[in-house]
């Protein structure tokens, strides 16, 4: 199974260039199933349902959100019906949604989508480690579902990789978000788990994570009040990780990053 995953996509810019691309991705890289992180799709601030829609019709299999799911109030409302958004699986009781999504592929193939939340440097959230193991009890790899891509929506790479190891050879790929930068770590892990600290956004690279660089470098260096952030408009890096996944064990055999468009130097699998 080819399984294509890509981080943060932030704004208009971020929006255009997966829109744009996916369709030939999916096909030159003869692609099974996509997955990619929504949570900045609206103008920065969350994603809203007809972006849903519109990341669908381009061809997303499945869409994870973050610490900014609820930023547009609207999708409180939409959550529950749409079976392929995933918000974090930690989420406090009574959260709208889900945290996990299985995506039925062709030829048989079950791909379990979950994502869980860090707790370092992040609003308050439940143990995600004791939530993924409850979801693998339910799901387990060769039991329920023939692959399970895991995103782990932190701001502490420590806790990304702690997430990697705990989940080693029990997942197909743990892919880090949230931080807005790829890294260069991609990696099989020694039971079988592909990992990525951060898989990086889908957006404007001549930015702040993303942001207008002149209202993020003020706030940074004036600490005054002063414009809401907003995205940077130029034209985005499309960022993401390849992973290659062994029908029969269901662990990784190979993950490769994808940049594509943009600043960024060019990766492409
Ligand atoms: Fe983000
Ligand atoms: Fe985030």
């Amino acid at each position: 199974m080819k399984l294509l995953f890509l981080g943060d996509i932030v704004g208009r810019s971020g929006r255009d260039a997966v829109v744009a691309l996916l369709p030939g991705l999916k096909r030159d890289l003869a692609l099974d199933a996509i997955v990619v992180n929504g949570e900045n799709a609206a103008h920065g601030f969350g994603i809203t349902p007809k972006l849903c829609q519109e990341f669908y019709a381009a061809g997303v299999d499945a869409i994870t959100l973050g610490n900014h799911s609820w930023d547009q109030k609207e999708l409180m409302a939409y959550a529950d019906s749409d079976p392929r958004l995933v918000r974090p699986l930690n989420a406090v009781r009574g959260t709208p949604g889900r945290g996990f999504a299985i995506l039925e592929l062709p030829r048989g193939k079950k791909l379990l989508a979950v994502q869980v939340i860090g707790r370092l440097f992040m609003d308050a959230a439940d143990d995600p480690f004791g939530a993924i193991d409850d979801l693998l009890a339910r799901y387990p790899l060769k039991g329920a579902v023939s692959a399970i891509l895991v995103d782990v929506h932190a701001e502490a790479t420590s806790e990304k990789m702690g997430m990697g190891h705990y989940l080693d050879g029990r997942v197909s790929a743990v892919i880090g978000t949230h931080s807005h930068i790829p890294t260069a770590d991609a990696q099989l892990l020694p039971k079988g788990t592909a990992y990525q600290t951060d898989a990086g956004m889908c957006g404007d690279y001549d930015s702040v994570i993303g942001m207008g660089k002149e209202t993020a470098v003020y706030k940074l260096s004036r600490k005054l009040p002063t414009d809401r952030l907003a995205p940077a408009d130029g034209q985005a890096t499309v960022c993401g990780v390849l992973v290659e996944i062994d029908n029969a064990s269901g662990l990784a055999s190979s993950i490769v990053p994808l940049r594509l468009g943009g600043r960024l130097m060019q990766a492409m699998p």
